[in-house]
This record gives structure tokens, sequence and C-alpha cells, in this order.
């Protein structure tokens, strides 16, 4: 979706300041690139049920990538998992110094509930929409998630509890991301929660894989610091690379099932999204 990436250069959060670097502080990791993954799964949901809403719907797309990118700004911080590379890009404190990467992140994260309050949807739509992000990204989400996985570094956890980590740090705002699509385009209550469960599912999938990475990926391929997870609560850690792969297949499976219930509309729209992740630890 190439509009969605002219859209995000436009709407840069920029000020008229004599501050020499604050803007760019604040552009440098959202035009390093990433997957676009959470804006493309909001995205495709609303193109698969209201096409014509696709354009007012990169607001709160890009409202969600904000969020993400400030969690990632935070997440490679010296006092976090203090990492030099992002995005195949220096990481922000790298690049300049640790304060302007925490006030870079400090800013997107509230950018990003503006951008929402100013699109183009109905009030109670955009009420939704900032709820859903706050609920998922803040005190019962992704910043708990990170709460647990800095907390515990160097504690073993058990297998539930890392599950409950990588769903919170993680799997809320990808569940978040499909459940603001399914808002936008008005689909009913049983069908947001079942985009919703399955979501955190996905979610927890995606992170799963993410530890694989840290494992097996050069810092080259990841575009991001590797071999990173040392003290932390990640599968590898707890029950090995050959298990964690395992884990992921049965998991992928599940939610192939899952997905292939979905109406074909969602199911084609969703499809390329998915297939990166969903097939990719299929048994041969
Ligand atoms: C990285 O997220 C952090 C995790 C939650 C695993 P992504 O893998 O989506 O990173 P980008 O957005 O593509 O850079
Ligand atoms: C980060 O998890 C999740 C966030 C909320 C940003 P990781 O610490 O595993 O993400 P990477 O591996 O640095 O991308
Ligand atoms: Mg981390
Ligand atoms: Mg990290
Ligand atoms: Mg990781």
């Amino acid at each position: 979706m190439q509009g969605f990436e002219t859209y995000l250069r436009d709407h840069l959060p920029t000020t008229e300041t004599f501050h020499p670097i604050y803007n760019d502080a604040m552009a440098d990791m959202l035009l390093a690139g990433g997957k676009r993954f959470r804006p493309m799964l909001l995205l495709r949901i609303v193109e698969a049920y209201e096409p014509l809403l696709v354009e007012s719907a990169y607001a709160p797309a890009l409202a969600v990538e904000m969020f993400h990118t400030y969690s990632l700004i935070h997440d490679d911080l010296p006092a976090m998992d203090d990492a030099p590379l992002r995005r195949g890009h220096p990481t922000l404190h790298t690049t300049y110094d640790e304060s302007t990467a925490i006030l870079a992140g400090d800013a997107l994260n509230t950018h990003a509930f503006l951008l929402i309050a100013r699109s183009a949807f109905r009030p109670d739509v955009r009420i939704k929409l900032v709820e859903i992000l706050a609920r998922d990204g803040g005190v019962d989400g992704m910043v708990l998630g990170q709460a647990i996985d800095l907390y515990f570094e160097n504690t073993p956890l058990s297998v539930e509890q890392v599950k409950e980590l990588h769903r919170n740090k993680t799997a809320r705002l990808i569940a978040a991301s499909m459940l603001m699509g399914a808002v936008i385009v008005g689909l009913d209550r049983a069908a947001q929660e079942a985009l919703y469960a399955f979501g955190i599912d996905l979610g927890l999938l995606f992170q799963i894989q993410d530890d694989i990475i840290d494992e097996t990926q050069s810092e080259e391929e990841a575009g991001k610091t590797t071999g990173n997870d040392g003290d932390k609560n990640s599968f590898i850690n707890l029950m090995g690379l050959e298990n964690t792969i395992a884990e992921a297949d049965a998991l992928a499976a599940d939610l192939l099932q899952r997905f292939e219930a979905f109406d074909l509309k969602l199911q084609t729209a969703l499809k390329p999204l998915m297939d990166h992740y969903l097939t990719r630890h299929q048994p041969q």
C-alpha cells in the first residue's frame, strides 16, 4: 500500500523551532522503514469491507505505527535493551543522545492520539480508537509487558508467564490494530472479538518468531541488534531453539485453521500478511 508510505512522509510530526535536531529525531525511525505490519493489518481489514474508507484510515494506521515506533525507540535505550541498531539504522540514542531518544519516543506516543482525534471518523469511532490504542498500548498492555520483560531479566519465569509477557509486550498492539480496523468498518461485536482474539495469538506467534530471529539471524539480516536476549525470558532461553520452533509451528497451524474460517473477503485482504507469518513455520 504505497499510499500509506506517502501519507506517512507527509504527516511526520514536525514543528517550527530553533531546536536543531528535534524534528529529525522524531522522523528518523519512522522513515527508517520496518515491516509496517500493524498499520497494514488495520488497513487491509478496512480495505476488505469498506475500500472507500482506506484513505481516511491512514491516520489511525499511522497512529499505530507511530506508537509502535515509540515503543521501539524506548525498547532500544541503554536502560532497557541497550541496542545500537534498529531498522538498519543506528538507534536514536546512538545518533543523537539518550535524552533526545527518550523525548522523541514521548512525542511519537502523544502524537499518535492527536492523529486519531483529528481523523475523519465519527466522534464515537474516534473515541473507541483512542480507547483501544490506550488500553492495549498502556498500563494494562505493551507497557506492562515491557515492565515484566525488564524486571524479570535473569529471573526465569514459567512458560505461562512468558506467554503472558509476550502477549502484553507485543500481541496486544497487534490485536489492537486488527480491532481498530474492525471498529472503523463497523463489524459487529462477535466479529470484532474474533479478530481481536486471533490478533492476540498472532501476536504471540510474532514475538516467538522474534525470539527465534534474535537467536538465528545476523544483525544485517534482521536490521537490528540480535543475540541480545541473553538475560531475557525469551522462548529460546526457556525451551531451546528446537522446542521454540515446534511451539511456533503448532501455533501457526492453529491460527491457519482459524484464519480459514474467516469470511472470504477478509481472507483475501489479509492473506499477503498472513502468508509470511502463518506458513513460515508450517511442518514441511
Ligand atoms: C519489533 O517489531 C518489536 C517486536 C514487537 C517484536 P517489528 O518486528 O514489527 O519491527 P519493525 O516495525 O518491522 O521494525
Ligand atoms: C520488544 O520486544 C517489544 C516492544 C514492545 C518494543 P523485543 O525487545 O524482543 O524487540 P526487539 O527484538 O528489540 O525488536
Ligand atoms: Mg525488549
Ligand atoms: Mg529489544
Ligand atoms: Mg526481540
